[in-house]
């Protein structure tokens, strides 16, 4: 029989996983109306945006914005990413609880979404993850291209495990192993996750899983069934990387939670109001949102 957690906990990533990858400007006000309605709906995690340069991310450019504006829910960690001190500098200037240091276990992808090699990276979030400590903040670390990158295609799980050593060495509290483009099988999940358990603790890890073929849902369960209880989403499976070529939605939360509901696991989140705010921003950006749960909703 399958062996199902009774507890799952959902990482919220769309306010900042899913508009950073949207053409529409989202205007800061209903962001903000959108955070505090996710706050509303159970969560214990939201990342609200990127103290990333405004050139390469302009849809985020307002997150400080956003920092001082949401209603914080006592509860609930919110966290945002960065990817130097400049972005650290900004986040610390809010009262952020968590910062997200990201980097790639590919060298392409991590040239192009962050403009450094894997080697120059490191000493740049190793100071990151130490100022952010000693400001009293917890720190997660992405690692992406894990199953498979848009420039180089396959990448060994031997250069994941690398990548996820150096940052927990530097002392990041959560790994979280992004599937950027969507690539990853239930197979190739199952089969990475044997290999990493032999040298990380799963109690550490998170995963990021992109739909973009249909595979998130079915590599959450082989995930489940390794111990992980961890996961991101994005509500509507709204999202991308705009510098990994062919990367598009997340897993959508609504999706996810109403599977875990399904299946006995509790999440903590309340699926009507999850729907009332995923309502809320397919109305702002005036699209249909491709989660399963939305469509269904649209048929009503
Ligand atoms: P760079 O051009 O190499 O930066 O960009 P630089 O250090 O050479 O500085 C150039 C200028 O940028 C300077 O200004 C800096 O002050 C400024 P100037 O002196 O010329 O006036 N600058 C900044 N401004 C604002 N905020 C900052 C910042 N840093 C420098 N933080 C940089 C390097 C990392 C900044 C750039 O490449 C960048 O912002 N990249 C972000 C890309 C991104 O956000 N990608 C998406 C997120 S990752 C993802 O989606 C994957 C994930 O979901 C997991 C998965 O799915 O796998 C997490
Ligand atoms: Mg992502």
């Amino acid at each position: 029989m399958l062996e199902l957690p009774e507890e799952v906990t959902i990482k919220e990533v769309g306010p900042r996983d899913g508009l950073q990858n949207e053409s529409r400007e989202v205007p800061t006000e209903d962001k903000i109306s959108w955070i505090n309605q996710l706050s509303e709906a159970g969560y214990s995690y939201i990342e609200f945006s990127s103290f990333v340069h405004p050139k390469w991310i302009p849809q985020l450019k307002d997150a400080k914005q956003v920092a001082s504006s949401i209603e914080r829910k006592p509860g609930i960690t919110y966290a945002a990413l960065v990817p130097n001190m400049k972005g650290l500098e900004t986040a610390l200037e809010t009262d952020v609880d968590e910062v997200s240091v990201f980097m790639s276990a590919s060298e392409s992808h991590n040239k192009k979404n962050i403009n450094k090699s894997i080697e120059e990276t490191y000493p740049v979030l190793r100071e990151v993850v130490q100022e952010a400590k000693g400001a009293g903040k917890t720190v997660r670390g992405y690692v992406s291209t894990v199953f498979g990158c848009p420039y180089e295609g396959h990448i060994p799980v031997r250069q994941v495990i690398d990548v996820s050593k150096q940052l927990l060495d530097m002392g990041v509290d959560e790994l979280s192993l992004g599937d950027t483009i969507g690539v990853a099988n239930p197979k190739q999940v199952d089969m990475a996750l044997y290999e990493i358990r032999k040298q990380l603790s799963f109690k550490d890890i998170a995963m990021h899983f992109h739909n973009t073929r249909g595979m998130a849902l079915a590599n959450v369960l082989v995930s489940l069934d390794h111990g992980i209880t961890t996961f991101d989403s994005s509500l509507g499976g709204l999202g991308g990387c705009p510098y990994a070529k062919g990367a598009s939605g997340n897993l959508a939360t609504e999706d996810l939670v109403h599977m875990l509901h399904q299946m006995g696991v509790s999440t903590g989140i309340d699926e009507p109001k999850l729907r009332q705010a995923a309502s809320f921003i397919q109305r702002t950006l005036n699209k249909p949102l491709a989660s399963h749960v939305m469509q269904i909703e649209r048929s009503r």
